[in-house]
C-alpha cells in the first residue's frame, strides 16, 4: 500500500529554465509516498519522458571538478577490478564516464540529442535513445552481450523499473556485473533534503528497495560504496543471483542494517520526515525574511533543480533572491522555473558584490567554499537549508 507523507506544493518541471519571464510553463503537484510492501519512497505525478528529458536538456555531468573526477576514479576502479570486454552506459550524458574508455570498448544510450551528440562528435558509439526494451533489443542483437552495464543517476529517473530490469537482464551476460549509483535515501532523510524530490526524480532508492526489486530479476547486490556525490549517494554492484564467482560483501549487510536501524522500512520515519521539511521551509523563510529587512543582499548559487523544489515550496522569489549564477552555459540568461529569478553567468565579481549567498549546489558546498575564500575571507555568509536552515 502507498502512503502519503508530504506535499511539496504545485511545481513547475525542475529542468524548464524559462527563456523568456513571461514563457508558459506546466505545473504538477509533488506529493511524495512510500510503499509499505517494496518499501520504495516514490513521487506521485509522472511527467512523461519525452517532455523531460527532451533535445535541450541543461544538465551538464562534466561541469563540475567533483563529477569528473568521481567518474575518472569509477573508470580506472572498473579497469582494474573488472576489466570488462565492453560496457555499455545507460544515461550516458555529456560523456564524462565514456571518455575515460576506449572508443572501441564503450556504448552510451542517451535520449537527450544535444548531449547524446556531444559524444557521437567525439566518436564514442551513442544511441539517442530511451533505455528501454526495444533498445536493448537492438544493442543485444549489434553487440551481443555486455559484461559491465553501468548507470549513474538515471534509473531512478525511470518510471518503469520492471522494464529498465527487464531491458538490462537481456543484455548483460551470465557472468556480467551491474554498476548502478543514485541519491541514497538514507542520506536524505539524514539531511532533511526534501529538495532530492522532483519530477525527473520519480524514486530516491534505499538499498532495501533496492534489493527488493533486484530480487524479481534474479540480480543481487554483492558490495555498496557510499560517495558524497549529490549530497550523499551509493554505488551498488549487482550480479546475477547464479554468479557464485563473486562474493556477497559486508558492504551490503551493514547499509541494509544502517537503513534498518533508521527506520528506513518504517512509515513513522517518512512521516516525521514530512513534518522536518516543514519546519526546515518555515524556518528558511525567516532567515531570508531577517536578512532582507536589514535591507542586505542575497543572490543564489547554482541553479540546481534541487533548488527548484526548494523556492517553489518555500515560495521564495525575486523578492529575496536578487539572481542566480550558474557555470552551465544552457542555464544562464534564463529564468529559474517557477520562481522566475534571473539566471547569470557566473563571475566572481557578482559573488563579491553580494552580503549573502544561497547555496542551490549545497552538495558542492567543499568546491564552492574553496573557490570563494575571497568572500568568505571578506566576511561574507552563504545560507543553506541542509540538514536544518542556517547562516555560515
Ligand atoms: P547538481 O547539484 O544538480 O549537480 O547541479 C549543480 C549546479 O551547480 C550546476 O548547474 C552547475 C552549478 N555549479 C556552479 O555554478 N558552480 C560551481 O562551482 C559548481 C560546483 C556547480
Amino acid at each position: 500500500m502507498k502512503k502519503f507523507f508530504l506535499d511539496l506544493g504545485s511545481q513547475p518541471l525542475a529542468n524548464n529554465y524559462l527563456h523568456k519571464f513571461n514563457n508558459n510553463q506546466v505545473r504538477y503537484n509533488l506529493k511524495l509516498y512510500f510503499d509499505t510492501k517494496t518499501k520504495l519512497v516514490s513521487i506521485s505525478k509522472r511527467i512523461p519522458s519525452k517532455i523531460m528529458f527532451n533535445n535541450r536538456y541543461p544538465y551538464r555531468s562534466s561541469i563540475s571538478k567533483t563529477m569528473t573526477h568521481s567518474f575518472k576514479k569509477l573508470s580506472n576502479d572498473i579497469k582494474k577490478k573488472f576489466n570488462p570486454k565492453f560496457l555499455l552506459e545507460i544515461g550516458s550524458n555529456d560523456g564524462v564516464l565514456l571518455k575515460n574508455f576506449d572508443k572501441n570498448k564503450v556504448i552510451g544510450v542517451e535520449p537527450c540529442r544535444n548531449l547524446a551528440n556531444i559524444t557521437s562528435k567525439l566518436g564514442y558509439k551513442t544511441y539517442n535513445k530511451f533505455w528501454n526494451l526495444q533498445t536493448s533489443k537492438k544493442i543485444k542483437k549489434k553487440y551481443k552481450q555486455i559484461d559491465l552495464v553501468y548507470s549513474a543517476n538515471t534509473i531512478t529517473h525511470i518510471s518503469n523499473l520492471k522494464e529498465v530490469f527487464k531491458a538490462i537482464t537481456n543484455v548483460l551476460s551470465d557472468e556480467g556485473i551491474l554498476i548502478i549509483e543514485d541519491p541514497s535515501l538514507l542520506d536524505c532523510l539524514k539531511k532533511n533534503s526534501y529538495d532530492q524530490f522532483y519530477n525527473e526524480h520519480i524514486y530516491v532508492f534505499s538499498s532495501i528497495a533496492l534489493r527488493n526489486i533486484l530480487n524479481k530479476f534474479n540480480l543481487e547486490i554483492f558490495d555498496i560504496k557510499r560517495l558524497d556525490i549529490h549530497g550523499g549517494s551509493l554505488r551498488y554492484f549487482i550480479k546475477r543471483k547464479k554468479n557464485k564467482l563473486l562474493k556477497i560483501k559486508q558492504t551490503v549487510s551493514e547499509q541494509i542494517k544502517k537503513e534498518i536501524f533508521f527506520g528506513l522500512n518504517k512509515f513513522r520515519v517518512y512521516k516525521k520526515f514530512g513534518e522536518n521539511s516543514l519546519k526546515s521551509k518555515n524556518r528558511l523563510i525567516k532567515i531570508f525574511s531577517k536578512i532582507k529587512d536589514k535591507n542586505k543582499t542575497i543572490i543564489g548559487y547554482g541553479a540546481t533543480a534541487k533548488a527548484t523544489t526548494i523556492l517553489n515550496y518555500c515560495k521564495i522569489g525575486a523578492n529575496f533572491i536578487d539572481y542566480f549564477v550558474d557555470t552551465t552555459p544552457d542555464k544562464q540568461n534564463k529564468y529559474m522555473p517557477g520562481s522566475k529569478i534571473k539566471i547569470l553567468k557566473y563571475h566572481n565579481k557578482l559573488i563579491n558584490k553580494t552580503d549573502y549567498i544561497f547555496l542551490g549546489a549545497w552538495n558542492f558546498k567543499k568546491e564552492i567554499f574553496n573557490k570563494e575564500k575571497k568572500f568568505l575571507n571578506r566576511g561574507g555568509k552563504f545560507i543553506t537549508h541542509i540538514p536544518i536552515p542556517k547562516i555560515i
